[in-house]
């Protein structure tokens, strides 16, 4: 059972819970699945850390890129004058929630041995962050994929390291990896899913 009653019986003043344990600052969380297909082990993974991280009393949203029209960054540069981009679809609400989390989780499947496109076009289009007073100092990244080697997931965590070192106040906290699920739903049981938990429970 995915349960945690840890900050339950405190009291909640703007962003904080005091409660027998101290203060408690409550974080915004946004976790980003880029899996498209339904059912996905990627996404369960989000989901798990979502819920954990709920059960310590965050503030999670859960957003798929799945139905998402978001179109390539074309590289114009526009936006690091701007803070915005020219373009506009489901990006922008995106980008405006990852504006103000204070930590963000990306989940993706490994398709060729890196993150999906569909989350790497989603970076690609948070370029408007770069000049702007983001607040996120966290991030974490969660993969899922058929094979089960622990250098399977290293290009998409290096890749997502990599846009998270550009933005120097925020760093990757953590970062976690199912291998050996190939078919939608297959991750579900696995005990990766109390891992995905504990990981959001101690955010
Ligand atoms: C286009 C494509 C490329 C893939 N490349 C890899 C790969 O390089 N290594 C691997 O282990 N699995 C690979 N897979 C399998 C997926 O990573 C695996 O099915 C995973 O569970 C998908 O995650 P999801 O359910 O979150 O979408 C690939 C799948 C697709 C569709």
């Amino acid at each position: 059972m995915l349960k945690c009653r840890e900050w339950q019986n405190c009291t909640k003043v703007s962003g904080m819970r005091i409660g027998k344990r101290g203060v408690f600052m409550n974080k915004k969380v946004l976790v980003i699945s880029s899996s498209l297909r339904k059912n996905a082990n990627s996404e369960q993974l989000a989901a798990s850390f979502a819920d954990g991280a709920r059960a310590a009393g965050h503030d999670v949203e859960v957003v798929s890129l799945r139905d998402k029209e978001i179109r390539f960054c074309i590289g114009c540069f526009a936006c690091q004058k701007t803070k915005r981009c020219f373009m506009h679809d489901d990006a922008d609400v995106i980008r405006e929630k990852m504006l103000h989390a204070d930590v963000l989780v990306f989940a993706t499947p490994i398709y060729y041995y890196e993150m999906s496109g569909a989350l790497k076009t989603m970076l690609d289009r948070a370029n408007p962050l770069y000049p702007s007073d983001y607040r996120f100092r966290e991030v974490y990244a969660l993969a899922a994929a058929a094979e089960n080697e622990e250098h399977v997931p290293q290009r998409a965590f290096s890749g997502i390291e990599g846009w998270v070192e550009c933005f120097e106040k925020a760093k990757l906290a953590g970062t976690l990896f199912c291998g050996g699920v190939t078919d939608m739903g297959e991750i579900k049981e696995n005990p990766i899913l109390q891992e995905a938990f504990d990981m959001g429970r101690k955010i």
